[in-house]
């Protein structure tokens, strides 16, 4: 039995649909109901809906043998999973963004407001510009615009949030797209079990691994 730690929501859905054309289909989860758990002992697989930032911390503590998480996560927490595809699913990027009329001229700290403090703070230490990190949880986009930061470091899929409240990217921080991560111990325990289900999803994705 492999257990696979889903993200709850659209992406999450579209990724089960790949799963389940690879083989792994579980029809149960299509019930309208508010159940978590699902399984299809014939496939071998059982699914979990979990939050799409708790993925990793089920995969990396052996609870669930794989996952599917958001590279913006892998980044940020740094968990100790192998991360085996990029599935090319809910591509999107961090960025850097301000005011239209922002102008960093360097000389003072720089407030950036974010829910990526890692993220960020690593970005702007390699550039060696002193930050100050404000760490928000939602609506980051907000900050900026009362003041409360000069930029954000933020997630930007099609750029309307930034557009609809007259921000704009400043710069690309790295790329996002979904990845299949898998807990160290049950790779190597399930090695052909996880790497057959890898193989079917890479086919149907174009993935590359990473
Ligand atoms: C993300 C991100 C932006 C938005 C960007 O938020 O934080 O607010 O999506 O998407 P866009 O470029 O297509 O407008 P999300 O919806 O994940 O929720 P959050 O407020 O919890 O971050």
């Amino acid at each position: 039995m492999i257990n696979v730690a889903l993200p709850k929501g659209r992406l999450g859905e579209k990724i089960y649909e790949i799963f389940a054309a690879a083989g792994y289909e579980c029809p149960s989860i299509k019930e309208n109901n508010r159940k978590l758990i699902f399984e299809n002992a014939e496939k071998g697989v059982r699914y979990f809906w979990v939050k799409p930032s708790d993925v990793s911390i089920y995969v990396e503590r052996g609870a669930a043998d794989i996952g599917v998480c958001g590279k913006d996560i892998l980044v940020e927490y740094a968990p100790d999973v192998y991360e085996l595809l990029d599935l090319k699913k809910g591509v999107c990027r961090m960025a850097v963004a301000a005011k239209k009329d922002f102008y960093d001229n360097g000389e003072r700290t720089l407030k950036v407001a974010t829910k990526f403090v890692n993220a960020a703070k690593s970005f702007y230490a390699k550039k060696g510009r002193a930050i100050d990190v404000i760490k928000l949880n939602g609506s980051i986009e907000i900050a900026p615009i009362l003041g409360l930061s000069d930029v954000i470091v933020d997630i930007v899929e099609t750029g309307t949030t930034l557009k609809e409240n007259n921000l704009e990217v400043v710069e690309t921080v790295f790329p996002i797209s979904a990845r299949l991560i898998a807990n160290k111990a049950s790779f190597k325990f399930k090695t052909e079990e996880i790497e057959r289900l890898a193989e079917g999803i890479r086919a149907l994705t174009d993935g590359e691994t990473v």
